[in-house]
């Protein structure tokens, strides 16, 4: 046990859950070729916007019958969207296990006001899904942010499945192995694994989650915003660049950007190894160190991404004040900014692991960790 602060400081103390860290090596003069002040809809804005759609395909490994469109208010925007267009035509599955899911049960129950089932599971659990009726729609979330448990693989979802899955994979992205097959719905944001900006959400579309949009209208009204199809009709522009409304060619610059850099660090498989490594770094200090513990109970669903912690020191006399104590720490020595868990989750902290992050800095702020505890245990007794 130690109260002298480590001699080594992370060079980069960004560990937030979003938005995340920026690319390694970040600085705004990497936007220079944005199409700034041109117009979208003319060839060089449409042609960056198709680079993001393509890019987006290339590097995730989404099948070409799949359709990727940028949409409006990222991720929340391309989720909704989706619930919006095509919830209603059959019961709902909603399920949550964490706040981020939540909140899609309630659009499901109190505004939506469809037919619905809901399964939850505690913070660090998961719901059985294999227990769900697939023959329904199922709005789940892929990688809970909020209490760092995923999903361990797509296993439980049947192929021959005649409802739709609607995956929230905001977290999951670029860190995780995603089974296009089971998907029908995927949405995420470019603020979250590759760093870039919230602006523009992603929405893709397996072709039985066009063929729900093309046949099926819903009984609510729907504002421009969330409108996909015209004349019962898909409007495929959508999903070559032509964006409902304008786009912020910023973002769309420093998606680019970020796409090239995970490509130079070999692609999903790179991204996926980064967030593992990191993921890792900090699993090991948890199991040398028997104050702090994974909030994920089973190994099978911690996500590599955000990885949410609690202290496990039975001597602590108030969990969420000393969380808040030890994150107050963190940032004033300028060694870990926003690790401290979300407002709705368990007292603790949330590290973020994703491909932005680099290993090393981890491992440099590990030893803050361990420090910050210690001078709070310290602070406590004396209050004591
Ligand atoms: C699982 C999940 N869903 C949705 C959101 C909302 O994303 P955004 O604010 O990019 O719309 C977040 C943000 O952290 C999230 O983690």
């Amino acid at each position: 046990m130690s109260t002298t602060k480590p001699a080594t400081r992370p060079e980069n103390p960004r560990f937030s859950s979003g938005p995340c860290a920026k690319i390694p090596g970040f600085s705004l003069d990497k936007l220079s070729d944005a199409a700034l002040g041109r117009s979208h809809r003319a060839k060089v804005g449409k042609d960056k916007l198709k680079a993001a759609i393509d890019g987006t395909r290339e590097l995730l490994g989404i099948p070409d019958d799949y359709r990727i469109g940028i949409v409006p208010a990222s991720d929340t925007g391309a989720y909704e969207m989706a619930m919006w267009t095509m919830l209603g035509e059959r019961p709902a599955e909603m399920v949550a296990w964490e706040s981020f899911g939540a909140g899609w049960v309630t659009d499901a129950v109190k505004q939506l006001k469809i037919e619905h089932q809901v399964h939850t599971a505690e913070y660090g659990e998961i719901v059985d899904m294999a227990a769900l009726d697939y023959d329904h729609d199922v709005c789940f979330t892929w990688n809970g942010t909020t209490s760092g448990v995923r999903m361990p693989s797509g296993d439980a979802i049947p192929a021959d499945r005649k409802g739709l899955t609607l995956c929230d994979a905001t977290s999951a992205a670029f860190a995780q192995d995603l089974p296009w097959d089971k998907l029908d719905v995927t949405t995420f944001s470019w603020q979250k694994v590759l760093g870039g900006e919230a602006a523009h959400g992603i929405l893709i579309l397996s072709p039985r989650a066009v063929a729900r949009l093309e046949s099926y209208t819903p009984a609510w009204p729907l504002p421009k915003i969330f409108r996909l199809t015209k004349g019962g009709e898909l409007i495929e522009g959508i999903f070559v660049g032509e964006t409902i409304n304008t786009p912020s060619m910023l973002a769309v610059e420093d998606y680019l950007v970020a796409l090239d850099w995970a490509r130079s660090v070999g692609g999903l498989m790179g991204m996926m190894a980064r967030a593992d490594a990191n993921a890792k770094a900090v699993w090991d200090f948890c199991d040398a160190h028997d104050w702090i513990d994974n909030l994920a109970t089973d190994p099978a669903t911690r996500s590599n991404t955000s990885v949410c912690l609690k202290f496990t020191d039975p001597a602590i006399a108030d969990p969420a004040a000393f969380a808040k104590a030890v994150q107050k720490r963190l940032e004033a020595e300028g060694v870990a900014l926003d690790v401290g868990s979300y407002r709705d989750a368990p007292a603790g902290l949330r590290i973020w692991c994703g491909g932005t992050v680099e290993t090393a800095d981890i491992e440099a702020m590990l030893p803050w960790l361990d420090w910050a505890y210690h001078a709070e245990m310290a602070a406590q007794a004396e209050a004591a």
